[in-house]
């Protein structure tokens, strides 16, 4: 028999307050996100991408990302991260004090046209310098490559593109390329192909997945990932987020389905599964809504007993 080799231990980036909240149409206040992110830190979870320096007539729900800086603050081993798209962007960061920012493409045309309005060309012109200057002031910079796997507007995406444009990234100083399924339709034989092909280009630990559970096959794309030797995976609290330029995109991978994944894989990750449902609990009470996870439903809602019998935990 085979035995699967699986990573000893995970790293999870929380992004929950940004890919998660910049989905919801509530806005919601800058009090209950504090409460939010606060929890997560309680939680474990040592990166955690905060907010987005983007426009904030693209993201309004997000527009109160200095607010939100003011009133954090970052614990020592914790780093907070947020989206910046443009020099604009990387000043309002630096004025807020943070140390990591995150720059983002795609893998599509179409979509970095619809999401923020440049060609896969022109946004790397514009993250060039841009990476550049963050790193000459001690800014560590991630970089997100969006629909992967299959884009809403051009559909299937040739891994070879994913692989040319995440090496391209990591040439331009950044350390980190999360490799996205921004509407969630990938498969496990989808991570194999695309993400094996970015691996013989590109050292395993400067690749991240962003993985979406639309079609809920988020946990078996992370198995797929961890086979290859993948160690940080992206997570929402309460499964919340998806992306308002991209039609259909679902919650990320929810973090509490996650955490319960790799207990049961023996897989280590130093995070608080029942400290990471009091986070989502926050942002459900404020939304009125109950969050989506496999875990929530479990452990806070309906469940049918093996016997028949409903109840309510
Ligand atoms: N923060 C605040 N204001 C900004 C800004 C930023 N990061 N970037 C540009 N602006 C302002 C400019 O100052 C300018 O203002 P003015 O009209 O008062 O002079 C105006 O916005 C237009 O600037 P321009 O450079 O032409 O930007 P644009 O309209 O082409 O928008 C982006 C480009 C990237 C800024 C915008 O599309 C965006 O923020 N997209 C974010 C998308 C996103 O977050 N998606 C989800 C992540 S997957
Ligand atoms: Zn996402």
């Amino acid at each position: 028999m085979n035995v699967i080799q699986l990573p000893k231990k995970v790293r999870i980036v929380e992004v929950g307050p940004r890919d998660g909240l910049q989905n919801e149409r509530a806005k919601i206040p800058t009090k209950i996100k504090t409460a939010f992110v606060n929890k997560l830190i309680e939680a474990g979870l040592t990166d955690i991408e905060v907010s987005s320096f983007v426009h904030p007539k693209a993201i309004p729900q997000l527009a109160d990302a200095t607010e939100l800086f003011e009133a954090l603050v970052q614990p020592g081993g914790v780093c907070f991260s947020a989206l910046v798209p443009n020099e604009r962007g990387l000043d309002r960061a630096l004025a807020a004090g943070i140390n990591r920012i995150a720059v983002f493409t795609a893998a599509s045309d179409k979509f970095t046209q619809q999401n923020i309005n440049m060609s896969i060309e022109e946004s790397l012109a514009t993250f060039s310098p841009l990476i550049a200057q963050a790193v000459d002031r001690g800014i560590t910079v991630r970089a997100y490559l969006s629909t992967c796997f299959v884009c809403p507007f051009e559909g299937e995406i040739p891994t070879d593109r994913v692989a040319c444009l995440t090496r391209k990234l990591l040439e331009m100083g950044a350390d980190e390329v999360a490799i996205s399924d921004t509407i969630g339709a990938a498969s496990p034989k989808d991570i194999l192909a695309t993400v094996g092909e970015v691996l013989d280009h590109a050292p395993v630990e400067k690749i991240a997945l962003h993985l979406h559970d639309t079609y809920g096959t988020a946990l078996a794309n992370v198995f797929a990932g961890m086979q290859l030797g993948i160690q940080t995976f992206d997570a929402s609290a309460g499964g919340l987020g998806g992306c308002p330029f991209a039609p259909g995109a679902a919650g990320n991978l929810a973090t509490e389905d996650l955490i319960y994944f790799l207990h049961r894989m023996g897989v280590s990750v130093d995070v608080d599964m029942d400290l990471v449902l009091d986070a989502a609990d926050i942002i459900a009470k404020s939304l009125d809504r109950p969050p989506r996870s496999k875990q929530w439903l479990r452990q806070r809602g309906c469940i049918i007993h093996p016997m028949g019998a409903s109840n309510h935990e």
